[in-house]
């Protein structure tokens, strides 16, 4: 398959990309610094690194990038700094969803294209009966008026689930919702749930970078996975949290 990921340069995005490459695909990745890429990726014929600022692009640059794609994976966040928070783009992960689906739709492909967006266990699936605590719902109230990226990963996932729907003729979806995130080197064992089996703010489990990416690879590698999951925002942790 070939695969276009965006925030490929991220902690989580570097994993995906690793996974999807072992699984023998064939990766575009659209980062804004290619200098900081590992240096195995440089000249790895499976891999093509498109140089650019993802919301940059115009609407014929972004449909002439994903008019070769099977799938599409995002793994964009923003930066933990005052700039990456409380700057421009505030709706990075929304605005890029919504343009990459736009781009989608504009080229009519044949069979749907699959996307997977990295969201958040601090998100809930408002198509489910998902009851948080009212303590949670204040401290996530409180993160909505205080961290912009709260909004734009609910926001992001929004458009998936109301905008882009269960029955897109050219787009079908999963955002991937892990809960703490942590490095690891190697995939573990890890479980995944139609909905938080415990609470993202008060008693937040783990999940390891690299069985986000290995998650986000199989899904889109493999049909039977991908028909369990497609239109849900399914949780991962990591086994032993
Ligand atoms: N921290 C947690 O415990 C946790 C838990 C669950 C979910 N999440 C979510 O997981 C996601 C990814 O996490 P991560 O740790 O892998 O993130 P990360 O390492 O910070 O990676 C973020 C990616 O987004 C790109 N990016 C940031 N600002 C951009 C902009 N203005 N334009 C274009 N690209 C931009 C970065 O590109 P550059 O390399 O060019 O900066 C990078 O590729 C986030 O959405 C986060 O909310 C986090």
């Amino acid at each position: 398959m070939i695969i276009l990921v965006v925030g490929a340069s991220g902690a989580t995005g570097q994993q995906l990309v690793e996974q999807l490459l072992i699984q023998g695909h064939t990766v575009k990745a659209i980062v804004r610094s290619p200098e900081s890429l590992p240096e195995s990726w440089k000249n790895n014929t499976q891999l093509q690194i498109i140089s650019a600022s993802i919301l940059d692009l115009s609407n014929k640059e972004m449909s002439d990038h994903v008019s070769d794609c099977d799938a599409i994976a995002s793994c964009l966040g923003h930066s933990m700094n005052w700039k990456g928070i409380y700057g421009e783009p505030r709706k990075l992960v929304t605005d890029a969803t919504h343009k990459l689906c736009n781009a989608i739709e504009a080229n009519k492909p044949e069979s749907p294209i699959k996307y997977v967006l990295m969201n958040t266990t601090g998100n809930r699936n408002r198509d489910l009966s998902e009851p948080i605590s009212f303590a949670q719902k204040c401290v996530i109230g409180l993160l909505r008026l205080l961290l912009p990226p709260q909004v734009d990963n609910e926001k992001a996932a929004d458009y998936l689930r109301t905008q882009v729907g269960q029955n897109n003729q050219f787009i079908e979806w999963a955002a991937v919702r892990p809960d703490g995130l942590i490095n690891e080197n190697q995939v573990t064992n890890y479980e995944i749930h139609a909905s938080p089996t415990r609470s993202a703010i008060f008693n937040a489990g783990k999940t390891s970078r690299i069985n986000v990416g290995h998650f986000m690879a199989n899904i889109i590698s493999d049909d039977d996975l991908w028909n369990t999951w497609k239109g849900q925002m399914p949780v991962i942790y990591n086994k032993s949290s």
